[in-house]
């Protein structure tokens, strides 16, 4: 494994320093919750190794949701940790992998630091980042063992459709594919949601996590769904391997904030729909940059107009350095750092106009 550390990490706030940043428009989750905001009880928690598979009350919440049985349930480090452990399982140099671009990091740079071939399907501001499977179908040979989507995806917010969903489907199983499903925004969506993709077919994993709608990425909790008995055997055995079982602690307190899901996912779809609007009404008056206007997550991925000159080196600088503002710049995502993504999630609504605002001042600086 050739590891190479990832741009949107070595330059994530928690590497930079909280306390540099004013307006933080980088995040791609809910605001970071205290624990004591979940009433917990565990002072009698016996500190001992969890069940290798994952807590059992956790599991069988995230199979209640996921329309699967608890054994198709395996707990993770995280949604990080489950995209680790599929494309360390399924992908060997020799193999062959189909994946969307851009994306979240991680969902590109295992499958390279393996070193297999990939073949990328770009997403294009003019098709609405839009995926057509049929670009995917056209990649399809012998040694493509895995083909990854990522919905509502990161960092653009636009969801796949049924019939996206089911074709990409019925092409994994005619073809003998694996299709991995990154739905780690699944709870975050403007649309109707989609089924987890792993209840419908033997051949899709899904993967989700605590860490964007519930805000606590601190507890390192995620998950991977997988109807294929003999699969999920091989992703146990990976993830004994790198930590036996996941943390006690951790899955006691995801488990506690599931309890609490439907009334904590309602006050999250009532703050987002906040947000975006905030955003929208910003773009409205914003000429310099256009968007596309995001169908779930609390992310969306603008980029400043080819024809408002600016230059886009120094808007970065100005941002940081005149206003403490910070958003996710194109290049974290392989793209051209006239995108950006936006966290319209994390910040207060005061917090998300401000850095919005400094947007604005800051294109106003950085003209050519
Ligand atoms: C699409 C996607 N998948 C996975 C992850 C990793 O999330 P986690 O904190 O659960 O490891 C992220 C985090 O940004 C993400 O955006």
């Amino acid at each position: 494994m050739k590891y190479v550390r990832m741009p949107i990490e070595i330059e994530s706030p928690e590497e930079q320093g909280y306390d540099t940043i004013r307006f933080n428009l980088s995040e791609s989750s809910m605001r970071d919750r205290k624990l004591s905001e979940l009433g917990l009880g565990i002072d009698d928690l016996v500190l001992a190794y969890g069940v290798h598979r994952g807590a059992p009350g956790l599991r069988a919440l995230i199979a209640k949701q996921s329309g699967v049985d608890e054994a198709q349930v395996l707990t993770t480090a995280g949604a990080a940790g489950a995209l680790f452990i599929i494309a360390t399982t399924l992908l060997e140099k020799a193999d062959h992998l189909i994946v969307v671009r851009p994306n979240y990091a991680t969902n590109i740079e295992t499958p390279r630091a393996i070193g297999c071939a990939i073949d990328y399907v770009d997403l294009a501001f003019e098709d609405g980042f839009r995926l057509d499977a049929v670009r995917i179908e056209r990649l399809i040979r012998a040694e493509t063992k895995l083909i990854s989507v990522t919905t509502p995806h990161n960092p653009t917010g636009v969801a796949l459709n049924r019939d996206t969903l089911n074709r990409l489907i019925a092409l994994a199983e005619q073809k003998g594919i694996r299709l991995l499903v990154d739905e780690t925004y699944r709870d975050m969506s403007f649309v109707p949601q989609l089924p987890v993709a792993a209840s419908l077919s033997d051949h899709a994993i899904s993967v989700a996590s605590m860490s964007k709608s519930y805000g606590i990425p601190g507890i390192r909790v995620g998950w991977v769904v997988n109807r294929d008995a003999k699969l999920m055997e091989r992703f146990l055995a990976a993830k004994e391997q790198i930590g036996i079982c996941g943390s006690i602690v951790d899955e006691r307190i995801a488990e506690v904030a599931l309890e609490q899901r439907d009334a904590w996912l309602s006050t999250v779809a009532r703050e987002l729909e906040a947000a975006r609007a905030i955003v929208e009404h910003w773009l409205a008056r914003e000429s310099r940059i256009e968007w596309v206007k995001p169908e779930g997550g609390c992310v969306c991925f603008p980029r400043i107009r080819k024809d408002a000159s600016v230059d886009v080196e120094k808007f970065y600088r100005v941002l940081a350095q005149d206003h403490a503002a910070a958003v996710g710049p194109g290049h974290w995502f392989e793209q051209d750092k006239r995108f950006m993504r936006i966290g319209f999630g994390w910040p207060t609504p005061d917090e998300l106009k401000g850095g919005l605002a400094a947007i604005s001042a800051t294109l106003d600086k950085a003209g050519r």
